[in-house]
């Protein structure tokens, strides 16, 4: 059985550099279609995915800035295993503090999982998605 599994990537991988289509990662458990509009903040609100995950798991397929995803593209969203789906997207007044305090986690457990945020929490937007779980889903040892 797992040696399907190998040769099904293995020939998405050919696939992929032949003709351009994208593969989607090893082990991805959720995925997404891109609609006219989105944007990787409005597919992470609609779909509790925090802006890291989304980028970490697309790394090598979507730009950091987000400028090329495209209708129709299946984009992945999580990794088994190591897949938040428990977020919350800032609205203005928000900091980290009153985030984690929300969502009852502390605010090591909220850096932790959302290594993009910087120590001081200069760098968070309106908008922007957030993994919120108490559970630690980033390894950035193991996953970098
Ligand atoms: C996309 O955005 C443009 C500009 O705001 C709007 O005119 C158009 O209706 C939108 N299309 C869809 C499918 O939401
Ligand atoms: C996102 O999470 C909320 C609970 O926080 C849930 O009600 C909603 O169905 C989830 N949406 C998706 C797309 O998984
Ligand atoms: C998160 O994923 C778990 C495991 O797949 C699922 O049981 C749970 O309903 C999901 N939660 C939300 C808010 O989508
Ligand atoms: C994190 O990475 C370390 C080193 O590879 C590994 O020993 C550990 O089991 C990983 N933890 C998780 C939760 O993936």
């Amino acid at each position: 059985m797992f040696s399907f599994t190998g040769v099904a990537i293995a020939s998405a991988f050919v696939a992929s550099s032949m003709y351009a289509v994208t593969a989607l990662p090893s082990g991805c458990d959720r995925t997404y279609v891109v609609q006219v509009n989105d944007t990787c903040d409005s597919i992470c609100a609609a779909n509790n995915v925090s802006s890291y995950q989304l980028s970490a798991v697309n790394s090598g397929v979507i730009d950091p800035n987000c400028y090329d995803i495209y209708p129709a593209e299946t984009i992945c969203l999580g990794i088994t295993g190591q897949d938040c789906n428990v977020t919350y997207t800032m609205q203005s007044s928000d900091t980290c503090a009153t985030i984690a305090a929300a969502a009852s986690i502390s605010l090591n457990t909220f850096l932790t999982n959302n290594p993009n945020v910087n120590p001081i929490c200069s760098n968070i937007y309106p908008g922007e998605t957030f993994c919120t779980s108490p559970t630690i889903y980033v390894n950035l040892t193991s996953s970098e």
